[in-house]
């Protein structure tokens, strides 16, 4: 299930965050975390089986909800779980915001809502 992230989850988060292409460099990684830690309009949520394995970010802005990270843990790919983050964003939070991909997740984004 999709949970909301809370400072007691930083350092798995960060572990998740690093395997976005745009977040390699560990300066901008805490950086990225820095911002959802402090900035209300940015909002983390982790994916919790029996441990946590996926992680998706979204930047809030007026009515509108764009993801920028997502990533699951490698061991758990291709298994539908990215899919079902997206599907439990819009679950949590689509009926206030309308949810939109950022550039760099728009192909993934597509491939999860095209069914
Ligand atoms: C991208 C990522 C989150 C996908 O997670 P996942 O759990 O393997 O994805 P799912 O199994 O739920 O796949 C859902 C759909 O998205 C597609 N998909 C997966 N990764 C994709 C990508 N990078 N680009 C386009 N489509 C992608 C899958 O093929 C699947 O489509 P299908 O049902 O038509 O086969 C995962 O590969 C990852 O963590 N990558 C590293 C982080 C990253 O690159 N994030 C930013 C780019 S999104």
């Amino acid at each position: 299930m999709l949970i909301r992230y809370k400072k007691s989850y930083e350092k798995i988060a960060m572990g998740l965050l690093s395997f976005v292409p745009t977040e390699k460099d560990l300066k901008k990684l805490r950086q990225t975390m820095k911002r959802y830690d402090e900035e209300n309009d940015w909002q983390l949520f982790l994916w919790r089986e029996e441990d946590i394995i996926g992680i998706i970010g979204v930047k809030l802005e007026g009515n509108r909800a764009e993801i920028h990270h997502v990533s699951v843990n490698p061991s758990y790919r291709g298994q539908g779980v990215g899919k079902k983050m997206v599907d439990s964003l819009h679950r949590i939070i689509g009926e206030k915001y309308t949810i939109i991909p950022a550039k760099q997740v728009s192909d993934f984004y597509e491939s999860c809502i095209k069914k």
